[in-house]
């Protein structure tokens, strides 16, 4: 069957600029996230960078990675950081408690990471540790990255064979405080994130966007107490705020909990809720966005999203605690959706961060130890929608779509099977179709006003089902083909396969 779908584009009312950081990524000390993953080790047969695997630089950089946050996560906040610096056969090893109680040798460390972003070109997003250690190792883990001149920790840093600082413009006040970061209340860790924020200073001409850390899904609490510390009670704020943005996370799964659910052999009922689920991020951020509205209209406090993503259930024979799943088309729609978004939010999102890059939860890339890597769904979709970062969004409307109605977990809710979003940059516009349904084809009209415009690429991103994965025997069962797009009177006429991502790129006159 195929339905039929009307939306319309304003390709002339340019709104926020949809930040570059929303494409953000994230690496944990979990897993086969960092080793195995990121880092191989200098004596590694598999080619590498300084010990930093060549195929999944050169595959993440056609994304054009704009920041990566590190180095957890739960394990941010029982990471101590001079323990990563320095001789390697000399690092202390600890046990990562959080994730398969494995021990952590510590080769991946300060110097390695910010080598990683210095070879994707990310900016380095640092999350520091609150939950168990102090001010002043978070203040001198500061200083050793940043600080130019002579100083305790600069020497220190130059001793480790790196003269200049680094750039760090993104810095996390713990993570998760209200449970793996130390199970702590809002108006406690609101007190701890205003004193670490102090210590963690500017130096030179490095600014700091420090970022507190707030609550999951839609617990606003945190951010009220936040706020309310943030921009002083509401009235003209006495003092800048010590932390420049509040996160929250958000994990997807169609109902029965995170990492429950298989990550492949899903039934239609899962696939339709597990979508649902994404598109419930709108109903998410907006009740973060109207606490925040309520303290600071003029939108000072940035809103970042540093966990998202599908949480399945791990793949078979693997270790409950390394968190690594398959990745199917479901992943790459649940992503498409999740980008209409925050696109739509940009006025108030400053960053998103999908958990995680590789090998972890919804990952860009599966590594095998033997050298191989398979892209997954999702990384198409990142790649497809890369055109977005930092240009400015536009009015986009589904006015009519078919829809599901079904319930997601929360209740009864009605789903359109087509999400959209839009943005423009230098002459060009950038249009993001996602096409939820299981079966049915899906003719799409969408009337394009205020400039006209001709199209000058399509493509599409399907299988032949839902369930389509990548392997190392088949890397291609999902990838981006052309597909056809055609203009005339100012209506843009495509037609979707069921569960597709389409992207379509137009010249702008
Ligand atoms: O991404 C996996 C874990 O999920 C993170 O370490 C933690 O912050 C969240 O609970």
């Amino acid at each position: 069957m195929t339905g039929r779908a009307h939306a319309t584009i304003d390709l002339a009312a340019e709104g926020a600029t949809i930040s570059r950081h929303l494409y953000g990524h994230f690496a944990e000390h979990l897993g086969r996230c960092v080793y195995g993953g990121f880092w191989v080790g200098e004596d590694a047969a598999i080619p590498n960078v300084r010990g930093i695997r060549l195929d999944v630089v050169d595959a993440l950089r056609a994304l054009d990675v704009p920041n990566m946050r590190w180095p957890g996560g739960c394990f941010a906040d029982e990471y101590h950081w001079r323990d990563g610096i320095g001789p390697r056969a000399d690092r202390p090893t600890m046990v990562n408690t959080n994730w398969g109680d494995v021990i952590e040798d510590n080769a991946f460390g300060t110097h390695e990471f910010m080598d990683l972003c210095d070879l994707l070109g990310a900016d380095a997003y640092v999350n520091g540790n609150v939950g168990s250690g102090t001010v002043q190792e978070m203040s001198e883990w500061v200083e050793y990255l940043t600080r130019a001149g002579d100083s305790p920790m600069s020497r220190l840093r130059r001793q480790n064979g790196r003269d200049e600082p680094w750039r760090v413009p993104f810095w996390g006040l713990g993570n998760e405080a209200w449970g793996c970061g130390g199970n702590m209340t809002p108006e406690y860790y609101t007190s701890l994130a205003r004193r670490f924020a102090t210590f963690a200073k500017n130096h030179g001409d490095n600014t700091l966007q420090r970022i507190a850390a707030g609550g999951s899904d839609d617990d606003v609490r945190w951010t009220r107490v936040l706020m309310e510390s943030a921009m002083g009670g509401g009235a003209p704020f006495p003092v800048p705020s010590p932390f420049q943005s509040i996160s929250f996370h958000y994990y997807t799964h169609s109902g029965s909990g995170i990492g429950t659910e298989p990550a492949t052999g899903f039934s239609p009922e899962q696939y339709f809720r597990t979508l649902a689920a994404a598109a419930d991020v709108e109903r998410i951020i907006s009740a973060h966005e109207e606490v925040m509205d309520a303290y600071d209209p003029e939108r000072v406090i940035g809103l970042v999203c540093d966990e998202w993503g599908t949480w399945w259930h791990v793949e078979p024979d693997t270790n409950p605690g390394f968190l690594f799943q398959q990745n199917t088309m479901r992943d790459a729609l649940v992503a498409g959706i999740h980008f209409d978004v925050f696109h739509r939010h940009a006025a108030r999102l400053r960053m998103a961060n999908i958990a995680q890059t590789l090998n972890v939860l919804q990952a860009m890339i599966l590594t095998d130890d033997d050298g191989g890597l398979v892209l997954t769904p999702t990384y198409h979709v990142y790649e497809m929608n890369k055109g977005h970062q930092d240009a400015a969004s536009l009015a986009a409307t589904v006015v009519d779509a078919p829809s599901w109605e079904g319930a997601d977990g929360k209740g009864s809710t009605t789903l359109p099977l087509l999400s959209l979003s839009a943005s423009a940059k230098n002459g060009a516009a950038l249009l993001s179709l996602s096409h939820l349904s299981a079966d049915d084809d899906l003719e799409v009209r969408i009337d394009l006003h205020g400039r006209s415009a001709s199209v000058t690429r399509a493509r599409v991103l399907t299988a032949d089902s839902a369930t389509a994965h990548n392997t190392p025997e088949r890397p291609d069962a999902v990838a981006p083909a052309p597909l056809a797009a055609q203009i005339s009177d100012g209506v843009l006429e495509v037609r979707l396969p069921p569960h597709a991502f389409a992207t379509v790129e137009l010249a702008l006159a």
